[in-house]
């Protein structure tokens, strides 16, 4: 188990999100050209998430925010069924996938104080740095960064792999966030990918919660909860348009209308 002093991550490994250039410490303020970026002030992480950019106005945006309050309102009410909580054979399944080495970036880490691939691993030398928009459940015990998968704040060619455990297909842009981790990714590294794929004839559930009824579908979201759902012939064209490589792919049934869907890809 890493002390607290060992999560804190260099302050040479961030670079501006936006412009991608070195920031310059100001005070208590890491700043750029393109904003300024501060630390939580009771723990101590930092935010890197953009500040006034004009992107980030679109309608898309305020679809992610209520889709982002939905989320939360899921994993409050259903952490087990909506989060890596607890011994998971499919995290582990993913965990074994992903083999992880070196220092690994979790793009959507989630809330959790540690997803069960983070707190289960028993590879004393993984150093997990893990991002994710919640402040959630604090301190974790890995390395913690506030901001977006699309907007990255770190340098090129820093770590040994990247992965989204079924968290791309709750981004805006999946696309913009694979382009991020291949440029954060090392050319020897990996980026490991868990989509979760979902038939469109899937039944619905017979019976479903209270606090699932009050949500709504907001503006162009396929669901409450993802803006685009992902399957295996939709991921595959993001890689192709990303210029990864798919190095491995496995699939998991989760029964007859879901599977999980892990694949490993390459610069
Ligand atoms: C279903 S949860 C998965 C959490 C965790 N990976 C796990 O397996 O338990 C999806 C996560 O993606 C995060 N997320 C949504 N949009 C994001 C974005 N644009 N950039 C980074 N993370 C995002 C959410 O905040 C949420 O924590």
């Amino acid at each position: 188990m890493m002390g607290r002093r060992d999560l804190v991550i260099p302050l040479d490994w961030f670079v501006c999100p936006v412009l991608k250039k070195p920031l310059t410490l100001k005070g208590a303020c890491l700043v750029s050209p393109a904003g300024s970026y501060e630390r939580n002030q009771t723990y101590g992480f930092w935010n890197f998430i953009p500040k006034d950019l004009r992107d980030l106005q679109r309608q898309e945006w305020k679809t992610w925010e209520i889709l982002q309050q939905n989320s939360v309102v899921s994993y409050r009410a259903d952490p087990r069924n909506n989060l890596g909580v607890g011994k998971r054979q499919d995290f582990d399944e993913f965990s074994t996938f992903c083999h992880f080495s070196g220092i690994v970036l979790d793009v959507g880490v989630g809330p959790q104080k540690a997803p069960s691939h983070i707190r289960y691993c028993k590879r004393p030398d993984v150093h997990f740095v893990g991002i994710d928009p919640l402040v959630g459940i604090q301190p974790r015990i890995f390395s913690f960064v506030q901001g977006l998968g699309e907007y990255l704040p770190f340098r090129a060619d820093l770590f040994d792999q990247v992965i989204f455990a079924t968290a791309l297909d709750h981004f805006i842009d999946p696309l913009a966030a694979l382009l991020e981790a291949k440029r954060v990714v090392k050319n020897e590294g990996t980026i490991c990918v868990w989509i979760g794929e979902k038939d469109r004839n899937a039944p619905k559930p017979s019976r479903s919660h209270k606090w699932y009824e009050k949500l709504f579908v907001p503006q162009g979201a396929d669901d409450p909860f993802h803006y685009k759902r992902l399957n295996a012939q939709s991921f595959a064209a993001y890689a192709v348009e990303a210029g990864l490589s798919v190095e491995n792919h496995l699939a998991f049934p989760v029964d007859r209308w879901r599977r999980n869907l892990f694949y490993r890809l390459s610069k």
